[in-house]
């Protein structure tokens, strides 16, 4: 097992990439602690991963919150003693062109999307210092590394988040700390799903999506959890600074 012993933050861990995570690190022996805006979906994670014999536990926490953050990582440490992983996961598209986009919008997308990003390095990484090491995995986005129609918001969040990542492992690379973020392009998450349903005509959506991806379909939840895997195990273990795109080969046309 590939997290033996190691206690593993994921935030976003009620549905879509999150889940996927959190039930694959508990696989691999990892404590988890599945951190997520909504109970009944958190709870639901955590007792699929307790019927597999896994060990979670559930934290509410909101990331744009500072002090919902600090006390999300104060409950990890508390509960199993220690941290070695952090997902930093949740988020969420508010598509509109910059002439639609209210400051309303404007502020919910980099709140969650980049500052609970922040928020997650800031409160952990002084738990990781203790323990001497750890990896932070972020998840942008492909729309991190290249725009698309209508996605003004998430765009400019994401390539934040693709720099930030970068920033903070630079910074904390000597204390044993690596921070890499995974950019997936399409996945098959209740967030994809919305999109296209609430998109002019879902159907040439569907198909506009699909046709700009070589792989000619979308990821799978547990490919991007894989890949979270590798980045949080020492199978990556000289790994740091990188914007990992997953994304059928889209990034690279
Ligand atoms: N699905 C895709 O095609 C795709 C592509 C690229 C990047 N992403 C990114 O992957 C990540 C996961 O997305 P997903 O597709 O699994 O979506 P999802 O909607 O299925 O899951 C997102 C989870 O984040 C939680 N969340 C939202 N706001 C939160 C907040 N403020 N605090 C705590 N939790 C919050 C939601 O409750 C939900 O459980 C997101 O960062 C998303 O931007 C998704």
């Amino acid at each position: 097992m590939k997290l033996n012993g190691k206690v593993a933050i994921i935030t976003g861990a009620g549905s879509g990439i999150g889940r996927a995570t959190a039930v694959l690190f508990a696989r691999e022996g990892a404590k988890v602690v599945v951190a997520d805006l909504v109970a009944p979906a958190g709870e639901e994670t955590v007792a699929e991963i307790q019927a597999k014999g896994g060990e979670a536990i559930f934290i509410r926490v909101d990331v744009s919150r500072a002090a919902e953050v600090e006390q999300m990582v104060r409950a990890a440490v508390e509960t199993y003693g220690r941290l070695d992983i952090l997902f930093n996961n949740a988020g969420l598209t508010l598509p509109a062109m910059v002439t639609e986009t209210s400051e309303e919008v404007w502020q919910k997308s980099i709140d969650v999307n980049l500052k609970g990003v922040m928020l997650g390095c800031k409160y952990a990484i002084p738990e990781m210092q203790k323990v001497g090491g750890g990896s932070i995995i972020n998840t942008a986005s492909m729309l991190g590394l290249v725009a698309s129609p209508r996605q003004a918001p998430y765009c400019a969040a994401k390539g934040g988040v693709v720099l930030l990542t970068k920033q903070v492992a630079i910074d904390f690379a000597r204390d044993n700390i690596r921070v890499n973020c995974i950019c997936p392009s399409e996945v098959d998450t209740p967030m994809h799903r919305k999109f296209i349903a609430e998109s002019p005509d879902p159907e040439a959506t569907k198909k506009r999506l699909l046709e700009r991806i070589p792989l000619n379909r979308v990821a799978k939840p547990e490919e991007i959890a894989s890949t979270a895997l590798f980045l949080a195990s020492n199978d990556s273990s000289y790994i740091t600074g990188v914007a990992l795109p997953v994304d059928g080969g889209l990034t690279a046309l």
